[in-house]
C-alpha cells in the first residue's frame, strides 16, 4: 500500500483492518466525475488568482481530464485500499505530474471537497429522478384520459363508499407525483450553494475567489459561512424526505395494485412481463414488483432515519460520522430510481378490467348517499333522509337485493317522496355524472384535473 497522504505526522503505517474500516472508496468512488469537476474548478481559480502559476494550473487540469477519461474507459483501476475517492484521484495526479500535482490541494480540504462533490453528484441524480417521476406522471395522465367513464367504487376504511372513476383515482396519484417533482426542485434549489473554499472549517488565508468556483460549477452562490459549508448535510436529509414521499406514494399505489390483482378484486391484470409465477403453485401470477416497492419503501425511510440520527449529535464542524451520509442517501437514490423505472412500464401495460370495477360498484351500496340526496332534493332534511336510506339498505341486505333492484313499493313504504325517478337518480352513471363539484369524479370534473396536470407538466 502506498504511504498515506498524511504520513508526515505518523511514525507507523495504518493497520490494515483500520484502513479498511476507515476507507470510503468502496462507496464514494461513484462520485469520481464530480470530484474531478470540482478539482478542475478549484485549479482554475488557483491559477486565475495567482495562488499557483497558470502553467501549473493548466497542467493540473490536463492531468485531471486524463484521469477522468482513464477511469471512464476502464484503463485506470481504482485502488480499493485508498482512503477515499478524493485521496485516490489526488495521489494519481501526483503520480502522473509529480510536484505539480501536489499543488492542487492548496487552500482546500477534503471537508469542503467532499461537501461540494456530494452536492454535484446529487444534483445530477435529482435531475434524473425528476425526469423519471415526470414520465410516471405523464403515463398516468395518459391512462386517465382513457378511463374517464370507467366507474369503480371509491373506498374509505377499504369499504365501498361512493362511486368514482378509474381516471379520478389515477389523477389523485398524478397530483401526488406533481408535488413530489416540486419537492425535488425545491431541494435542488436549496442545495445549490457552493461550500468550496470553506477549507477544513475556517476558510483560508489565501486570496481565493469563491464566487468564481461557485459559478464554474453552476452553483447559485458560495455558501456564506465556512463552518456551515463543511458541517451540514441537511440537503441529504431533505432529499431523502422527498424520496421517502415518492416511495410512500408509490407504495400506497402498489398496495392497491396488489389488491386489485387478487381474485377478490380482479380490477386489473398485470402483463405477463411484469409479474412472476410460483415455484410450486402453477396457477399463481404474483405482483412481486409492487410488493418489492412496498418493501423498499421501508428501506428508503430507514435511510432517512440513518441520516437524521447521524447528524443530531455532531458538534461543528466536520466529524467522520458524516462519511456515513453517502451509503444512506445513495441507497435511497438508487432504490427510488429502480422502483420508478420498473413501475412505469408495469402500469402502462396492465389490463384494466372495467366490467369488474363496475360490478364491484354495483354491489356495494355506493349509491346510498345519492339515494339520501334524492330525498333531500325533494325537501327532506339530510339526517332524516340518511336514516330512511340506512333502513332501506338493511332491508336490501336482508333480502339479497340492491338499491337498484328493490321494488318501488318498498321505497314508498318509507316515504311518499320516493317515485320511479329514484332509479335513475341512483344509477351509477348518474351518481358519477352528477358529482361535478371541483375535484370530483364526473368526467368533466376529471377532464379539468387532467387539463391542470397537463399544464403543470408542460404538455
Ligand atoms: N471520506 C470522507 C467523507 O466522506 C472525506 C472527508 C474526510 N475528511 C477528514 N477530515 N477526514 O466524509
Amino acid at each position: 500500500m502506498a504511504d498515506m497522504m498524511w504520513a508526515g505526522r505518523f511514525s507507523k503505517k495504518i493497520d490494515d483492518t483500520t484502513n479498511a474500516f476507515n476507507s470510503s472508496i468502496a462507496f464514494d468512488a461513484r462520485m469520481y466525475r464530480h470530484d474531478i469537476q470540482g478539482s478542475i474548478a478549484h485549479a482554475t481559480m488557483l491559477g486565475d488568482c495567482g495562488i499557483i502559476t497558470k502553467e501549473d494550473s493548466l497542467q493540473i487540469i490536463d492531468g485531471l481530464k486524463g484521469i477522468l477519461s482513464d477511469i471512464d474507459n476502464g484503463s485506470l483501476e481504482l485502488d480499493p485500499s485508498a482512503e477515499d475517492i478524493h485521496m485516490f484521484i489526488e495521489a494519481e495526479l501526483t503520480k502522473r505530474l509529480g510536484d505539480v500535482g501536489k499543488r492542487l490541494h492548496t487552500s482546500r480540504s477534503r471537508n469542503d471537497q467532499v461537501a461540494v462533490d456530494i452536492r454535484l453528484y446529487l444534483r445530477d441524480e435529482i435531475s434524473e429522478i425528476r425526469q423519471l417521476v415526470y414520465k410516471l406522471a405523464v403515463t398516468l395522465v395518459q391512462l386517465a384520459e382513457k378511463h374517464k367513464e370507467t366507474i369503480m367504487p371509491g373506498y374509505t376504511h377499504l369499504q365501498r363508499a361512493q362511486p368514482v372513476t378509474f381516471a379520478h383515482h389515477l389523477m389523485a396519484y398524478v397530483f401526488m407525483f406533481l408535488r413530489d417533482i416540486d419537492r425535488l426542485d425545491d431541494t435542488a434549489k436549496r442545495m445549490n450553494y457552493c461550500p468550496l473554499g470553506s477549507g477544513a472549517l475556517a476558510g483560508t488565508t489565501y486570496r481565493t475567489n469563491r464566487k468564481q468556483t461557485a459559478e464554474l460549477l453552476g452553483f447559485t452562490a458560495p455558501m456564506p459561512n465556512s463552518l456551515d459549508g463543511v458541517s451540514d448535510r441537511d440537503f441529504c436529509v431533505e432529499l431523502n424526505c422527498a424520496l421517502s414521499l415518492i416511495m410512500t406514494h408509490l407504495s400506497r399505489f402498489s398496495e392497491e395494485i396488489i389488491m386489485w390483482c387478487s381474485w377478490e378484486f380482479k380490477f386489473i391484470e398485470l402483463d405477463d412481463a411484469f409479474a412472476t409465477g410460483s415455484s410450486i403453485m402453477p396457477q399463481k401470477k404474483n405482483p412481486d414488483i409492487t410488493e418489492l416497492i412496498r418493501g423498499k419503501t421501508g428501506r428508503v425511510n430507514g435511510d432517512l432515519i440513518t441520516l437524521l440520527s447521524m447528524l443530531k449529535g455532531l458538534p461543528l464542524a466536520y466529524n467522520k460520522d458524516m462519511q456515513e451520509d453517502k451509503e444512506a442517501i445513495f441507497d435511497a437514490v438508487d432504490n427510488v430510481k429502480l422502483c420508478v423505472k420498473t413501475f412505469i412500464p408495469m402500469i402502462s401495460t396492465m389490463k384494466v378490467l372495467k366490467e369488474n370495477m363496475r360490478n364491484a360498484g354495483a354491489r356495494g351500496f355506493i349509491n346510498a348517499t345519492d339515494c339520501a340526496d334524492y330525498l333531500v332534493k325533494k325537501g327532506m332534511p339530510f339526517r332524516d333522509a340518511y336514516k330512511i336510506t340506512g333502513t332501506l339498505v338493511a332491508e336490501c341486505i336482508e333480502k339479497g337485493l340492491t338499491l337498484e333492484t328493490l321494488p318501488i313499493e318498498e321505497y314508498k313504504k318509507m316515504t311518499r317522496l320516493f317515485d320511479d325517478d329514484v332509479y335513475s337518480a341512483i344509477s351509477l352513471d348518474t351518481c358519477v355524472k352528477e358529482r361535478k363539484s371541483e375535484g370530483g369524479p364526473s368526467p368533466e370534473a376529471v377532464q379539468k384535473q387532467i387539463d391542470i396536470a397537463k399544464n403543470m407538466l408542460g404538455l
